[in-house]
């Protein structure tokens, strides 16, 4: 009801959030960490809870979890990815989900390409050698692959994949994609992710998360890439079959990878922290202080736009307005 206070809780601290939302005259904030009891205060506020600001402090957001919260309306998560939540449910019951899209697009398309340069340069490696006094003990670090010769094959074509072909374009190396449907962009598609990989030697990959994806990347569409295929994930780990990746890695089955996003975050395996032939980012697509502050009030507008009466600014497809 416009002129109450809407009952808003985040499970973690997230500075310009809680700014934006300590500020808005239409919320009150509850932050959820800071109780010395944080189970029987979450128990306490559950029932008067209208809004969740997901931003870190939260596990998965399935329906289990909504569910502690009878009179949910929004849960406002952080990033452009949101496969930490079941969308699909929250739609079923009423309740709305936005996520972060379009402020980071460029930021992550970036990351994208400086770990792509990486990889097939080798740059972190030959920054090593040089750290390590190789450079005048040895002389020159070795000559590398080179992306002048080479196709990319993007794995999605939304917003961020379409930053990505855009910076290829200027940098004159060719793409071509895959997605479920063709995209309105003028580059060749590719239905089957397998023929796309037989017929290209980089693959980007920067589709959503979730089940529908999971593995997407597997065994047989890494031995298609090919000996000279290089693979960078900048989207979900889960989209990779981790386990055939380092089989295909350690067999040469491809030649290297560079990757931002793991299955099992925080956590990196072993193999790959051993293997030289791979560049390795924390999930740092798009951690940027620009972009995270851009990201991060996009998460609070979200809340305190619905809390106005005036709507959610960025709904995710499972939960549309209705109008
Ligand atoms: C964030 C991301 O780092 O937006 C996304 O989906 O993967 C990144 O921008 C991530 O959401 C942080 O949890």
């Amino acid at each position: 009801m416009p002129g109450d206070k809407a009952d808003v809780v985040m499970f973690g601290p997230k500075p310009i959030i809680e700014e934006v939302l300590a500020k808005a005259p239409g919320v009150q904030l509850h932050k959820a960490w800071e109780a010395a009891d944080h189970d029987a205060y979450v128990a306490k506020i559950a029932p008067n809870v209208r809004g969740i600001a997901a931003a870190g402090g939260h596990g998965r957001i399935d329906g289990t979890f909504m569910s502690r919260f009878p009179n949910l309306k929004i849960v406002a998560s952080f990033g452009v990815g949101y496969d930490h939540i079941d969308a699909k449910w929250a739609g079923e019951h009423g309740i709305l989900v936005t996520n972060t899209p379009d402020v980071l697009n460029e930021e992550v398309a970036d990351t994208a390409l400086g770990l792509l340069l990486c990889t097939v340069r080798h740059l972190p490696q030959a920054e090593k050698y040089l750290r390590a006094g190789k450079w005048a003990q040895h002389g020159d670090y070795q000559l590398t692959p080179s992306l002048r010769d080479r196709t990319v094959g993007i794995v999605g074509m939304g917003r961020i994949g379409k930053a990505i072909a855009r910076r290829l374009d200027a940098m004159k190396v060719p793409v071509v994609y895959h997605t479920r449907r063709p995209a309105d962009v003028p580059y060749k598609h590719y239905q089957n992710i397998v023929d796309m990989a037989r017929d290209v030697d980089v693959m980007v990959v920067i589709t959503h998360g979730g089940a529908a994806t999971k593995n997407l990347v597997n065994a047989e569409v890494l031995k298609a890439l090919g000996p000279q295929g290089i693979l960078i994930n900048v989207a979900r780990g889960s989209v990779v079959d981790e386990d055939a990746l380092i089989k295909a890695l350690k067999d040469k089955t491809i030649l290297s990878a560079g990757l931002d996003v793991f299955a099992n975050e925080p956590k990196v395996p072993e193999a790959l922290i051993d293997m030289e032939n791979v560049v390795l980012l924390p999930h740092v697509g798009s951690a940027s202080h620009a972009t995270r502050r851009a990201m991060d009030e996009l998460v609070a507008n979200n809340i305190v736009s619905f809390f106005a009466g005036k709507g959610p600014l960025t709904p995710v497809p499972e939960t549309p307005v209705k109008k």
